[in-house]
């Protein structure tokens, strides 16, 4: 395992430099909280972010990304980013991930971005869809996408020395998830829905004290990779397996030499111990406040900035003058 150059690995915590990346793409977001426009807001998160990304000294590739080339004229799956130095690595990004609860002006909308060393990241391919199970570290061994999702919850229960009656799943509401839904209310145990977000949901999961204790639920595969991240930065585990949405989906995974009965683990998503991520809130939400305006040219932001190596996690409150960053950058911060 090697980021290319030995100084690299030891005296840089490049997630401090990634803060910057998402609090941009936050700030330039955040203007459009509650707008109803989610192609808009998404725009102008990428655009930061990609703005900013390009003052990190790196030979980045964007492994999960906006898309293909074709569709998205940045930070697209492929795109090197950085000016090629060392230390060569993957980055995956979700500029903003919950364009519909930014659109809508509802909770949890962070921007966020990860990176790992060089070949280590898992490559979704065609599959847009993962089914997850992640918790915290003192129920990790417990998730398990075979067993049936009543039996988990009993073990959680039994595990954490509560009633079945206190567990609480959080899941995407999507009629998918439907059948799911009432086995957990018959098992006696509480669920909690999302609109969107499912990473800001495993990050809650995840978290210390938390009122949440497992994220369950068919999601994003990008989303998933990008919490496999975060999780091998903050500890707990998250537990993934392609979900085809169709057979055109699954016959294109299966020429791509996929393996979908196979279920991933957050090691087998971010095959490396070399992780930095940072995620900075957009909307108000459980894990991370969102950009706060103050005055006529201030900004607040809150981030989660973490390393694996190091296993540092770090919560980064910054004040920022909109206009001299504008004025530094050319890009608009809300
Ligand atoms: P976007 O903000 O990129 O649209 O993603 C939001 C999200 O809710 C993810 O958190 C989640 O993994 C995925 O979409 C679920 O997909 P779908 O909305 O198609 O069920």
């Amino acid at each position: 395992m090697s980021l290319g150059h030995e100084q690299a690995r030891v005296d840089r915590n490049l997630a401090l430099e990634l803060v910057r990346v998402t609090e941009a793409a936050a700030l330039a977001s955040a203007r459009m909280v509650g707008r109803g426009d989610k192609e808009g807001a998404d725009q102008a998160a990428v655009d930061a972010m990609r703005h900013v990304l390009e003052s990190v000294s790196m030979d980045g590739m964007v492994v999960i990304g906006e898309g293909e080339k074709d569709e998205a004229p940045m930070l697209y799956n492929g795109e090197q980013i950085g000016d090629g130095s060392p230390p060569k690595v993957d980055i995956a990004v979700d500029p903003l991930e919950g364009t519909r609860l930014t659109a809508l002006g509802m909770p949890s909308a962070i921007s966020v971005i990860a990176l790992a060393e060089r070949g280590t990241m898992f490559n979704p391919g065609p599959i847009v869809y993962m089914e997850k199970i992640a918790g915290g570290p003192e129920i990790a061994d417990l998730l398990d996408l075979d067993r049936p999702l009543p039996e988990t919850l009993g073990l959680i229960a039994e595990r954490k020395k509560i009633d079945i009656r206190d567990v609480m799943v959080v899941m995407l509401d999507r009629e998918r998830h439907q059948e799911a839904m009432e086995q957990v209310r018959e098992a006696g145990a509480r669920v909690r829905l999302i609109i969107d977000g499912d990473v800001s949901a495993a990050l809650l999961a995840v978290s210390d004290n938390s009122p949440v204790d497992i994220l369950w639920g068919i999601g994003g595969t990008p989303e998933g990779v990008i919490t496999a991240a975060a999780i091998k930065c903050i500890g707990g585990e998250l537990k993934g397996r392609l979900w085809p949405r169709n057979d055109e989906e699954r016959q294109a995974a299966l020429d791509a030499g996929y393996d979908l009965s196979k279920t991933l683990s957050c090691d087998e998503l971010v095959r490396s111990e070399d992780v930095f991520f940072s995620a900075t809130g957009v909307t108000d939400g459980d894990v991370l406040q969102g950009v706060r305006y103050q005055g006529d040219r201030g900004a607040t932001t809150e981030s989660l900035v973490m390393r694996s190596r190091s296993g540092t996690v770090r919560r980064v409150s910054a004040r920022h003058d909109r206009t001299k960053l504008r004025t530094l950058t050319g890009v608009r911060y809300g």
